[in-house]
């Protein structure tokens, strides 16, 4: 089986004209299964973009989201619209929904969207300003009298972003020790990489004013405590988020393999022979 990964694709930033030529072009004759690990469009332009995604294809799509797949909605929201989408074409599979899917007897594909937990780097005296803290609902400030740069409304979003890392997390920790009492192999799809090794920019790792955003912390330590207790079994975990290509093997069973992506050139990271 061959499985085609594609990540970051941000076909929001592409014209009617340009998405014409470009979709067809990410098909792959060979590849028996997609999977995307995020940022494919924005909220209001996500389901159509999937639709044509999975037209396109025609094999199955398995994604999860990423932070500007919620831009100008709501976590809730977003993730109501991928339940009706999945329902209305199942060739799309959503992980952050779905439970864990067979690809071959030995290997399985797990996911969930991920977030960054800002527990890597300098939280407190980095001065990076998401747009996700202004773009998706969630992370609104407590009070419209607070100002952007008060450190209560700083440490809001922090908070904000923790509670999703986390909630990402408890679900890759509960499907993995599922996964891996029946699979050898699992691959685990998430948006954003769960190692400040595997967070880069420019071919190094992020700086440290930049991690906060840019890894999560919370996943790398499920994926290390399943790791540990299974040295048998092998992980894989693709991921995207920081458009900075790399590899990173805290384990010998353990590998992250994060994509690289330019605004405006989407294109297939890798056919993966499974
Ligand atoms: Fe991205
Ligand atoms: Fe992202």
């Amino acid at each position: 089986m061959r499985l085609a990964w594609l990540t970051d694709i941000h076909l929001n930033f592409l014209s009617p004209q340009e998405l014409d030529v470009v979709i067809p072009a990410l098909r792959r004759r060979e590849a028996d299964v997609y999977l995307v690990t995020g940022d494919i469009g924005e909220a209001d332009s996500l389901s159509d973009y999937l639709e044509r995604l999975a037209q396109e294809f025609d094999k199955p799509v398995y994604y999860v989201l990423g932070n500007h797949d919620y831009y100008r909605g709501s976590i809730e929201s977003v993730r109501e619209k991928m339940l009706q989408l999945s329902l209305r074409l199942p060739a799309l599979c959503f992980l952050t929904q779905a439970g864990i899917q067979k690809l071959t007897d030995s290997t399985c594909l797990i996911g969930h969207d991920g977030w960054p937990d800002g527990r890597f780097g300098d939280f407190e005296n980095s001065q990076v300003l998401l747009n996700d803290f202004l773009l998706i609902r969630d992370f609104r400030r407590p009070s419209s009298n607070l100002n952007r740069l008060d450190p209560e409304v700083k440490y809001y979003w922090l908070s904000v972003m923790q509670r999703l890392a986390d909630e990402s997390a408890r679900s890759i920790d509960r499907l993995l020790k599922h996964a891996l009492a029946e699979y050898p192999k699992v691959l685990v799809a998430t948006h954003v990489p769960p190692f400040r090794e595997a967070s880069l920019f420019n071919g190094k790792i992020s700086h440290d004013h930049f991690q906060p955003f840019f890894a999560s912390r919370v996943m790398g330590e499920i994926l290390l405590s399943h790791a540990d207790a299974n040295p048998n079994a092998a992980i894989t975990v693709y991921c995207g988020h920081t458009h900075g290509a790399g590899e990173f093997s805290p384990m010998p069973n353990l590998r992250v393999v994060v994509g690289g992506a330019e605004y405006g050139r989407p294109e297939v990271q890798r056919l993966i022979e499974i």
